[in-house]
């Protein structure tokens, strides 16, 4: 059920930052108003193709663009560098600095010299025009992910895309109907669903372990993320502004995929169950606006734009029902001082897995925890195909552990043999898609909203995510260094 419209405007005094959330909206009535509009646009779509277990033509030779180069941007070029089957072709930034950097990096590993895309802020849509590339990177600031990727996908190429893929509903929507209309992926690089012990358990979980998974939990809990630093040019020049503002002053869950990916793959979401509706609760601002204050007050021209603003709340709760009956709860918080976790919590009928804030922990039958004699018996029997396959080459080239090595080895190599992708445009649509519907909730005492249904009731009879490498696991990784 939607709230009324007076409602909304009740508790429109959070309002002003909504304009932060993504280009395009001009006050809080246009946010609300454009969100009515794209929920009763797509009502009764119908899917145009399904892209859910969809296996493009395979693409031995996989031909890479790279649009943004910044942090996440460099590492991956660190790990597509080291891939046989693999050529980067062409870059693109705004900057010199990650340019020669990147290039650098290409040369030392005996890397044919890409192309170069920049001296503007458009320079990426040229790289999209080349018709020698199949996929291309989108490692850009946030805001701009969405009108990337689309271009991406409508130039004829698959588009990979960092978190979070869109910060409008009406954009992941866009995503979805680019994807299906050009039969291109547009694949989010949520790197979480393949940290180790998150990917067995999403396995045990498909395999029924923990019996039916009633209720999960997850998070983004980072306080030390730091929000109100001085961008320190070249490299977070662009991004910096949008981690300061956008994460500190708009409502909402503004990192919501690390948390809800794990969970929704575990719960089969997308694939035999969907989100049906979500409420949402913040609490109010203790320390930002203390903190941006200070700041300012101590003379540094660059904090002044933080100053006497009002800022969203500290920490984000989020309540989602699935249309089988289960729960999901969602936490942002990237303020207080508290250990770093993302929950990864799997209630089960029979058993029970928590991740975090504490080691990783299994209680088989949701009583006694397992030791380690038995964690590895566990392991051994579940931990996916994909994962055993390539855990000793991601650890070793790493990102985050290794999970990030494993997110882009996994699609270049699904890619390579023709192989349906484990991350499909309906999730990067749906993950992303919590920001603005929690920024909904809050701005309207919590009140219930509906989650988009992005595969058009193609939920129903998705196919079951295998981690398995039938047909795949070929991709070959130099063992470089440097
Ligand atoms: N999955 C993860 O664990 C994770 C971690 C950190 C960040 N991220 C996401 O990755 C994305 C990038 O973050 P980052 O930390 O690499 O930021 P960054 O600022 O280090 O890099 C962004 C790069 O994009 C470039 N850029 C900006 N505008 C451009 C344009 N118009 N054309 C071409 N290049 C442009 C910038 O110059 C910069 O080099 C963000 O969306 C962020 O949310 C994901």
């Amino acid at each position: 059920m939607n709230p009324s419209r007076r409602s909304f405007l009740a508790h429109s005094s959070v309002l002003p930052f909504v304009g932060l959330l993504g280009p395009g909206y001009k006050s809080p009535q246009d946010f609300y108003e454009q969100m009515e509009a794209t929920i009763a646009q797509h009502k009764d779509r119908k899917q145009v193709f399904n892209m859910c277990g969809y296996a493009a033509p395979a693409i031995p030779d996989l031909r890479v663009g790279y649009i943004g180069l910044g942090n996440r941007g460099y590492a991956s070029i660190q790990r597509l560098g080291r891939m046989e089957g693999v050529e980067i072709r062409a870059i693109c930034d705004v900057y010199d600095f990650p340019i020669q950097r990147a290039k650098d990096f290409l040369r030392l590993h005996r890397r044919p010299e890409p192309a170069v895309y920049t001296g503007s802020r458009d320079a990426w849509k040229a790289l999209c025009e080349r018709e020698d590339l199949d996929l291309i990177y989108v490692l850009t600031p946030t805001f701009y992910h969405a009108e990337m990727a689309v271009h991406v996908m409508a130039s004829g190429k698959h588009a990979a895309v960092e978190v979070s893929a869109a910060q409008r509903v009406d954009d992941c929507w866009r995503l979805v109907d680019t994807s299906e209309r050009t039969r291109k992926h547009c694949v989010i690089l949520e790197n979480c669903v393949y940290d180790f012990f998150e990917s067995m358990a999403i396995n045990m979980a498909h395999q029924g372990f923990f019996g039916d998974i009633v209720h999960a939990e997850g998070a983004y809990l980072h306080p030390e993320r730091p929000l109100f630093d001085e961008p320190k040019p070249p490299l977070s020049k662009e991004s910096a502004p949008w981690y300061g503002s956008v994460l500190a002053l708009a409502p909402g869950n503004r990192i919501p995929t690390h948390g809800t990916a794990p969970i929704c793959q575990a719960m089969k979401i997308g694939r035999g169950d969907r989100l049906d509706y979500l409420t949402s609760m913040e609490t109010d601002d203790f320390i930002r606006a203390k903190t941006a204050n200070a700041l300012a007050a101590s003379g540094s021209a660059y904090h002044q734009q933080f100053k006497n603003q009002r800022h969203a709340g500290n920490v984000n709760t989020t309540m989602i029902r699935t249309v089988s009956g289960k729960t999901l709860l969602v936490e942002f918080d990237a303020v207080n001082p508290r250990p770093y976790s993302r929950i990864f919590q799997l209630a089960g009928s029979r058993g029970f897995a928590q991740k975090y804030p504490l080691p990783p922990r299994i209680y088989p039958d949701g009583e006694h925890l397992a030791d380690a004699a038995e964690m590895k018996t566990l392991e051994r029997q579940y931990t996916p195909e994909l994962i055993r396959s390539i855990e000793d080459t991601a650890k070793r080239f790493g990102g985050h552990g290794g999970m990030d090595f494993t997110v882009d080895w996994r699609l270049v190599d699904n890619l390579r043999n023709g192989r349906p992708l484990d991350v499909d445009v309906y999730d990067a649509a749906l993950w992303s898609s919590i920001t603005p519907l929690t920024l909904w909730s809050v701005m309207n005492r919590s009140a219930p909203i509906d989650v988009p249904d992005f595969t058009c009731g193609a939920w129903r009879t998705n196919p079951p995510l295998r981690l398995t490498l039938d047909g795949g696991g070929n991709t070959v990784v130099r063992d470089v260094p440097g």
